[in-house]
């Protein structure tokens, strides 16, 4: 497989992933994986437990660099050192094993590393953290998820579970520009919330943000996808475009039944 580097409009893919391997002491977690996010693609990424989809979104969020292979976001080269590079060039994740500061309140989750400073460059050689633009700000971008939220100054380590995701999806929506991950969102998640998130992913698409969406649930990936990359035990074995397949096909793929040779480019 070549690097996709042109989309047919001439722009770049808005992401690229390129021959990506890594391997961790003797196991090899993920094997030249390429693929292509356009501008307000939802791609989902699917896969047994263990196929190695997280490690490819924490690969893409500059958790830790691959063993090889390159990721391109408008047809730049990444070099992401730590996490913090990732959301400054606009790709916002949730982690599967949820990353919000049990201490802190849901608001500073929120706003963890972008604080509003009050009292300009004073304020923010003082750090002083304007509470209360923050907390108003958060309370906005959680009511406007529709999903029932705890109050913004509620402690995250007294929160369950789903309400800690729905925070987590909250503050990626409110902060992403160009790419938001989002790595089993609704694992936690009861049935009405599942649906808003569900429904909050169909709003984005189309719009400015792509996705990148990791879940085992065909039926939601049917639903909200555009495209399907299947990996299994690390391989890449199938790219499949949504409107032409249906659940049973994808799980096909993941179980091995069905077979993608050579694997479609995308
Ligand atoms: N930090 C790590 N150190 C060693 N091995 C790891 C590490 N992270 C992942 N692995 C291994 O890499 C493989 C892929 O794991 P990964 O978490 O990416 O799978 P996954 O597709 O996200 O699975 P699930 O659906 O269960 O979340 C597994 O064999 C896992 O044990
Ligand atoms: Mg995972």
């Amino acid at each position: 497989m070549t690097t996709p580097s042109a989309h047919r409009d001439g722009q770049p893919p808005l992401l690229v992933v390129d021959h990506i391997s890594k391997i961790f002491g003797a196991v090899t977690a993920i094997k030249d994986i390429t693929f292509t996010i356009n501008a307000g693609q939802v791609v989902a990424l699917v896969g047994d437990n263990g196929a190695g989809k997280s490690t490819l979104v924490k690969i893409i969020s500059g958790l830790f660099p691959p063993t090889s292979g390159r990721v391109l976001l408008n047809g730049a080269e990444c070099h992401f050192t730590r996490p913090a590079d990732a959301l400054h060039a606009g790709i916002e994740t949730v982690y599967q094993d949820l990353a919000l500061i049990e201490q802190l309140d849901v608001a500073d989750n929120v706003f963890l590393g972008r604080e509003t400073t009050r009292f300009g460059w004073i304020g923010r050689l003082l750090g002083i953290l304007d509470r209360d633009t923050m907390r108003a700000q958060t309370a906005d971008a959680l009511a406007d998820l529709h999903i029932k939220i705890p109050a913004p100054t509620l402690a995250v380590s007294s929160m369950s579970g789903g309400q800690r995701q729905a925070v987590a999806i909250g503050r990626a929506i409110t902060w992403g520009r160009k790419l938001l991950i989002l790595d089993e969102p609704t694992a936690a998640l009861g049935v009405e919330e599942t649906e808003q998130v569900l429904q909050m992913i169909e709003k984005l698409r189309g719009t400015a943000m792509s996705q990148l969406v990791i879940s085992h649930n065909m039926q939601h990936v049917h639903r909200i996808s555009d495209k399907i990359v299947v990996l299994r035990q690390g391989w890449h074995v199938a790219t499949l475009t949504t409107a032409e397949t249906d659940p049973q096909e994808i799980v096909a793929y993941i179980t091995g039944a069905k077979q993608q040779t050579p694997v479609a480019e995308g």
